[in-house]
Formats: C-alpha cells, sequence, structure tokens
C-alpha cells in the first residue's frame, strides 16, 4: 500500500516541525549560556553549514531517491553486492531511543503549563524545588502526562501522513511561529534586550574550548534531525518537486531561526531579572518559570505561551521520530498502521516508563556506571548513535551510492557541477571527520 505523499509546502512544515523541537527552545539556549555566548553561537553557525546541512541534503536526498522506509531505501540505492548496506537502515532504531525519553520531557511541559495556569513558583528556590520535586519524587503526575504525551503521538501517526502528519504540522507550526514572535518582540521591548543581543552575537573567542566544537556538532546534529532516518522518512514521501539542496536550506534556516529568536528572547527575560545566563538542564523548567513569575500578570501569559511553544514543538518532532518504524513496518513487513503505530509505541512508552522511573528517589538500580536511564538514553542517542547515524550516511551517499546517479539527481534538481562537487567534498571528509571527532571525545569522556 502506497501512502499520499506530503504536499510541497508539507513537506517543509514537516520537516521543520521535526527539526524544530525541544532542542532548540530548550537544549540550545543552555548550552550557548554554558559555552559562553556569542562564540558558541559563531561556532554553530559554521558547524550547520559544514556538516549540518550536507548531510540533512544527503539524507534529503536518499528519502528522495529511493522513496521507501529506511532500510529498503539504504538497500535500493546501494550497488549490486553491497546490498549489506540495508542494516543502515536500522539506525531508524535510535530513533527509537529518543522517543523514549522525549516523550517523558513533553510530559513535564505540559505538568508546567498547568503549574503556570494555576500559578507560579515565587523565587528561584520554590521554583528548583518544584522541579526536583516533579522529576524526583512525583510519579503520578509525571505517568499521567508522560501518558498524555504518548497517546498524542500515537493519535497523530496513526492518522498517517497527510491526514495526521501534515495536518497537525499545517496547523502546529505557524501557531509556534507566532507565539514565539510574541516572545520575541516582547523581549525586545526589555530594557535587558541589548545585553541579549551582546551575549548572543559578540564572541569572545577566549571562552571558546574544544569541547564546544564538539558540543555544536552534536547539537547541529540533534537539532536538524539527522542521522536517525527521520528525514530520509519524511523525505520518501515528499512529491516530486521537492529539491534537496533549497529544501535542506529552508529546513536548515527555520530551525536556527527559531533556536536564535529562542535563545535572544530567553536571555533577554533572565537579564532583566539579573538572572545568570549559563544555566543548565534547569533553564526551561526552574529559571524560566522563576524569571516570568517576576514580570507579574503578563508574566503568568509569557510563561503560558512559553509551555503550549514547548509542547508544539515537542509534539511535533515526537511523531517525526515515531514515523521511521511505521513505515518500515507497514511497507517491509506488511503490517497495518494501527498495530505498526501502537505497537511501537507501547514498547517505547514502557521504556520510556523505565527512564521516567529512574529519576526517582528509590529508584537507584535503574542506575549504573554513573548514569541513571534517563541520562543513558540521552547519552547515547546524543553522543553515539545519532552521530554514528550521520557518520554511515555520509559514507553510504559520499562513498557507496554511485556518484553519476547523485549528480544526475542534483543537475536535475538545478544544481551547478561545481556546487556538486563541493557538497561532495564536504560528506566525503568534512563531516566524517567532524563526526569521528564527536564520538571519540564523548567516549573519551571529555
Ligand atoms: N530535532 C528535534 C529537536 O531539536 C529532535 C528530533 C526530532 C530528533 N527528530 C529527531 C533528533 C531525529 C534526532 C533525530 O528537539
Amino acid at each position: 500500500m502506497k501512502e499520499k505523499q506530503f504536499s510541497r509546502v508539507g513537506f517543509i512544515l514537516a520537516a521543520a516541525g521535526s527539526a524544530v523541537g525541544l532542542g532548540n527552545i530548550w537544549r540550545f539556549p543552555y548550552i550557548t549560556g554554558e559555552y559562553g555566548g556569542g562564540a558558541f553561537v559563531l561556532v554553530y553557525l559554521a558547524t550547520l553549514a559544514l556538516v549540518g546541512i550536507p548531510i540533512l541534503m544527503a539524507e534529503i536526498l536518499l528519502g528522495r531517491m529511493a522513496q521507501k522506509e529506511p532500510v529498503s531505501a539504504y538497500e535500493a540505492l546501494a550497488p549490486q553486492g553491497r546490498k549489506k548496506w540495508r542494516f543502515a537502515g536500522l539506525t531508524l532504531l535510535g530513533a527509537f531511543v529518543i522517543l523514549t525519553f522525549y516523550t517523558v520531557v513533553i510530559g513535564w511541559v505540559i505538568a508546567y503549563f498547568f503549574v503556570a495556569v494555576g500559578g507560579l513558583p515565587a523565587g528561584p528556590e520554590e521554583a528548583k524545588t518544584l522541579f526536583i520535586n516533579l522529576v524526583t519524587q512525583d510519579a503520578a503526575t509525571q505517568i499521567f502526562f508522560h501518558a498524555i504525551a504518548v497517546l498524542l503521538t500515537g493519535w497523530i501517526v496513526f492518522k498517517g501522513i497527510k491526514k495526521g502528519i501534515e495536518r497537525v504540522n499545517t496547523v502546529l507550526m505557524p501557531a509556534l511561529f507566532l507565539m514565539l514572535l510574541f516572545l520575541f518582540f516582547y523581549a525586545t521591548s526589555l530594557e535587558a534586550f541589548g545585553r541579549a543581543v551582546s551575549f548572543m552575537f559578540a564572541p569572545d573567542f577566549s571562552k571558546l574550548t574544544a569541547d564546544a566544537i564538539l558540543v555544536a556538532v552534536g547539537q547541529a546534529f540533534f537539532s536538524l534531525s539527522v542521522g536517525m532516518t527521520v528525514i530520509l522518512t519524511y523525505a520518501s514521501f515528499a512529491n516530486a518537486h521537492t529539491k534537496a539542496f533549497p529544501s535542506a536550506i529552508t529546513i536548515a534556516g527555520l530551525d536556527t531561526l527559531v533556536a536564535l529568536v529562542a535563545g535572544l528572547a530567553m536571555f533577554a527575560f533572565l537579564f532583566e531579572q539579573n538572572m545568570p545566563s549559563a544555566q543548565s538542564v534547569g533553564l526551561a523548567f526552574i529559571s524560566m518559570p522563576a524569571v516570568f513569575y517576576e514580570f507579574g500578570g503578563i508574566g503568568q501569559l509569557l510563561a503560558l505561551v512559553f509551555f503550549v511553544s514547548l509542547a508544539f514543538a515537542g509534539l511535533t518532532s515526537a511523531i517525526s521520530i515515531l514515523e521511521p518504524a511505521v513505515a518500515h513496518l507497514t511497507q517491509r513487513r506488511g503490517w497495518s498502521r494501527a498495530k505498526a503505530t501502537w505497537l511501537p509505541l507501547l514498547i517505547a512508552y514502557l521504556l520510556g516508563l523505565l527512564t521516567l522511573l529512574s529519576n526517582l528517589a528509590g529508584f537507584e538500580w535503574l542506575s549504573f556506571g554513573g548514569k541513571n536511564l534517563f541520562d543513558w538514553a540521552d547519552f547515547m542517542t546524543a553522543a553515539i548513535i545519532l552521530p554514528i547515524g550521520g557518520l554511515l550516511l555520509a559514507i553510504f551517499m559520499g562513498y557507496v551510492v554511485d556518484r553519476g546517479r547523485i549528480t544526475a539527481q542534483l543537475r536535475h534538481e538545478g544544481l551547478s557541477l561545481r556546487a556538486i562537487a563541493a557538497w561532495f567534498w564536504l560528506i566525503r571528509y568534512l563531516a566524517p571527520v567532524a563526526v569521528v571527532g564527536v564520538i571519540a571525545a564523548k567516549v573519551m569522556g571529555l
């Protein structure tokens, strides 16, 4: 059974919906804060241009050319005798690991929406206690909202490419952009906005460490959703007018715009209340609620908009992470869409439940090697599985697939021979080196 195709805008919105996620609003600002601001932003933009966008292009191209789910896509484009490359399609399992804890975080976001409705924590100490309590003590709330996040994800994916994924993205993505613009314009009216701008754009290279470069590569992969067959799968449903290069630029552009706009707004809010820029994972769930409280009545509105934005951003990514497994099981194994959606989701739900429990006091037995299950899932995906997925993809498209075939496709899409040569150079040489660097550094515990 051949599912329907995305419309041209539908594909861009769905792919941007995948890329724009918790990684942009929650993760990008806090690592920018941790790694010193402007210099990190510059490194991130360079990484994005030199490694992120070329790999994103490769993944779109693979999906577009094969028009099949991940395993069959690798198989279809591999030359005779090298069909074992189909196993690279199993990197879709990595997406699955992301899904387990990603839905847990979306659960926190929904819980925080209700916190914002009921009244924000008064001050940083209360905000911290509230979040720590939720994560380490309050199993019931977390289990409830995690289940809601999982059910919403499953429902949308079950409805299919057009009626589920495209339709939801067509509504939620524009809504997300509007809400972020509202937060941004409010932030520009603050006296501290200028400081936020210089923090994010004035580079202080003395703060730049080698580590920052690796973090930037990891963030670029995570944020663009590449390396895990998600973009490949979406691209396999793209229509014939979809071109790899302009699509990659648009998707990466929207993704970066959201990260920068969210970062500027969040730093302006923080600086206005004299809060420090260097925050960690608590930025969205501890500092922001505390800051919004200081703004009084309008603060509550800002907080509501902020958490709804996060929820929309998270949900449109979560559905994209589930789709590769569904595409695989329906196309390759002939499962019904219902079974292919709900069975894997049930497994992801149960694994997610374990990561959720591993954060709770009394569940220390779910920790090993100095990390609990939640941190392991996060570490394994961002540091290992994602870069390996990206590496396999770069090698496959750079060395394995017939170069003439890719060149013909890109020529057909209107790219010059020079641009094609530059792209090949980037994915054959630069991307693999950058990725191996990230993995080596993570494994050696930098
Ligand atoms: N890009 C999303 C974010 O920034 C997360 C995400 C969605 C993702 N799909 C992915 C990450 C696939 C890696 C692979 O939050």
